[in-house]
């Protein structure tokens, strides 16, 4: 099966999403999300949403909510160029042993993206972040 890396930077849509994985070069995707502000509306209603989501909220049935929109909201700040620093643990690690599952994965996805609507962010906007996060996939997905 594709990651939704390779799916989101196929073709005349790569440049769009920003397939230039890596680091953020500029500010424009933080800027576009609303800054800090925006990034915070947006987690708050993502987080929710997770927790409504038959696919995936089983496994965040212990986990520490507060802590967890917390530390998202540093990650997403981080990788649209915003000034902040992510001080969460590493990927691999926090997720390790949760059998976590491709689907499982593109489910998170699509609740952020969901998210990211309701709140009014652009197309372009949404794909570059996505596309920041797909190569999270592969320290993620175990099973
Ligand atoms: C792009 C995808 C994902 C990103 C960016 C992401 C990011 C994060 C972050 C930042 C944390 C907090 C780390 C910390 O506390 O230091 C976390 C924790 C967690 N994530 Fe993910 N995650 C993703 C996908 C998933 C998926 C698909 C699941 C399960 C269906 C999942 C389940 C969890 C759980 C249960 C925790 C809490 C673990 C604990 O507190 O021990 N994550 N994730």
């Amino acid at each position: 099966m594709k990651t939704l890396s390779q799916l989101v930077c196929i073709g005349t849509l790569a440049l769009a999403a920003g397939c230039a994985h890596g680091p953020a070069t500029d500010d424009s995707t933080y800027q576009g999300l609303g800054g800090q502000g925006g990034i915070k509306k947006i987690v708050d209603t993502f987080v929710p949403m997770i927790m409504a989501d038959a696919r995936i909220k089983e496994s965040f049935q212990d986990t520490d909510l507060k802590n967890l929109s917390m530390r998202l909201e540093e990650q997403f700040c981080e990788l649209s160029g915003g000034p902040c620093k992510y001080k969460g643990k590493d990927m691999k690690d926090i997720h390790d042993g949760l059998n976590i599952t491709n689907a499982q994965f593109n489910a998170l996805a699509e609740d952020l993206q969901a998210a990211m609507d309701k709140h009014g962010v652009a197309p372009a906007v949404q794909n570059k972040l996505v596309a920041r996060l797909a190569p999270m996939q592969k320290d993620i997905v175990t099973k």
